[in-house]
């Protein structure tokens, strides 16, 4: 049994209780349980019971608890979910982000830097990489990640690349089709082929989801088909890289595999906005992507207004968007690309769970795994309102305390 669960004297064991009381505002995420889209609550309370939720109401009705923590007036929300990840890589490229800021365009050619330097990498490496980036992610208050694999691109290294993520979360993905690594420059489908065939074989048991960067100079409409449908034959959940860096068959592919989501979709055509309302995908747009690489923002306002489900992700790598930050996510969707506060506080919880097919977290309602933000704020505006501001006191990751600073 975890430390989160304690054993009183007559020998039954019974999950640890914690209050979380005198919360300013409650985001609950469930709009039956307060008011507008994110469900506010004022004066609230929450109670956790091991590692879920056990009841969440007006402070003054609430149960007790073994344990108290005081927020103190503060602001209380569910942890950031970020659905979309490149944590496992070694080396970094602060060189080609200076240049692009000196007005080099960006390219998926960059990506075979990092494979070099990830194959170069021995497990321990890699694995502290991710576990030293997942930290850094829940110090910001990220309490779920999915991760992708994408810069082996050979069956041992993807394998390896997986059994890392794998470390600090379920949510890990098979990303062999990143790019076609220079040893098969001459002969691309020969890659596609081992893609969808060993290294596939080799992965599909570290992996709950296969994606393909379907983008020019990465991977066209057919190659992306073949190994979606591998990947699906497989039993993987399918997600996929689309329409980053221009209009392509990302979106109408994504829809027509029923991936859980397509990220990017910065170059939309009317038909990729059509084919996604009357989709269950949910669009994953990547604010990092687009600031790190100086490219214009998606229509986040044109997807929401289509209805279209949008959540919002760090995308961290280190070539296109090297940051871990949800709340800076946040403040650009907000700043840049139509979202108002409450929609990007939605899409970088709520949203991420549904990209990632979860219903047990992204809310904070009764059942719900106890994933949650103390905010050093008094409103969730602050998470836009004061861009770069390290604003997250307190983190509870399955009910326990991973991250305090200042906030008794
Ligand atoms: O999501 N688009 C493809 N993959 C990453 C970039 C990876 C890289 O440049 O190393 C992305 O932006
Ligand atoms: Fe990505």
């Amino acid at each position: 049994m975890s430390s989160g669960w304690i054993v009183p004297s007559e020998g039954t064991i019974q999950p640890h209780t914690l209050v979380v009381d005198r919360i300013g505002t409650l985001v609950t995420n469930d709009p039956a349980l307060g008011d507008g889209p994110l469900g506010l609550l004022r004066d609230a309370a929450v109670i956790v019971e091991g590692s879920r939720i056990a009841w969440v109401g007006p402070a003054s009705g609430a149960p007790a608890a073994d344990e108290r923590l005081d927020a103190a007036g503060r602001c209380v929300m569910p942890g950031f979910v970020d659905s979309h990840t490149h944590l496992v890589f070694d080396g970094d490229r602060a060189e080609e982000f200076a240049a692009r800021m000196s007005g080099q365009a960006y390219a998926a050619g960059g990506i075979r830097t990092t494979v070099a330097a990830t194959r170069a990498a021995s497990d321990v490496r890699l694995a502290e990489n991710v576990v030293r980036l997942a930290k850094e992610a829940l110090a910001a208050g990220t309490t779920t990640l999915e991760v992708k694999s994408g810069y082996g691109l050979t069956v041992r290294d993807e394998e390896r690349s997986l059994r890392a993520a794998s470390t600090v979360t379920d949510e890990t993905t098979f990303l062999g089709a990143h790019v076609v690594p220079a040893e098969f420059a001459d002969r691309p489908d020969s890659y596609v082929e081992l893609v969808a065939g060993p290294m596939l074989d080799a992965c599909a048991p570290h992996a709950r989801w296969a994606d393909v960067f379907c983008e020019r100079g990465a991977f066209d409409a057919d190659a992306t088909r073949h190994i979606l449908s591998a990947a699906a034959a497989k039993g993987l959940g399918i997600r996929l890289h689309g329409n980053q860096l221009g209009p392509g068959p990302g979106v109408q592919l994504a829809v027509e595999f029923g991936a859980a989501s397509v990220d990017h979709c910065t170059y939309l055509t009317e038909h990729d906005y059509s084919a996604l309302s009357s989709s269950s995908t949910v669009a994953t747009l990547l604010p990092g992507a687009e600031f790190s690489t100086r490219s214009p923002y998606p229509d986040a306002r044109r997807l929401l207004d289509a209805g279209v489900t949008v959540a919002l992700a760090s995308d961290c790598n280190p070539g296109s968007s090297y940051t871990t930050n949800l709340p800076f996510c946040i403040a650009v969707a907000v700043r840049e690309m139509g979202m108002t506060c409450e929609e990007a506080v939605w899409a970088a919880t709520a949203g991420g769970a549904r990209a990632l097919r979860r219903t047990d977290i992204g809310t904070l309602t009764t059942g719900s795994q106890a994933d949650l933000i103390v905010l050093d704020a008094s409103s969730y505006l602050h998470l836009a309102y004061r861009p770069g501001v390290p604003i997250t006191a307190t983190v509870l990751r399955r009910g326990r305390t991973e991250g305090r600073r200042g906030a008794e």
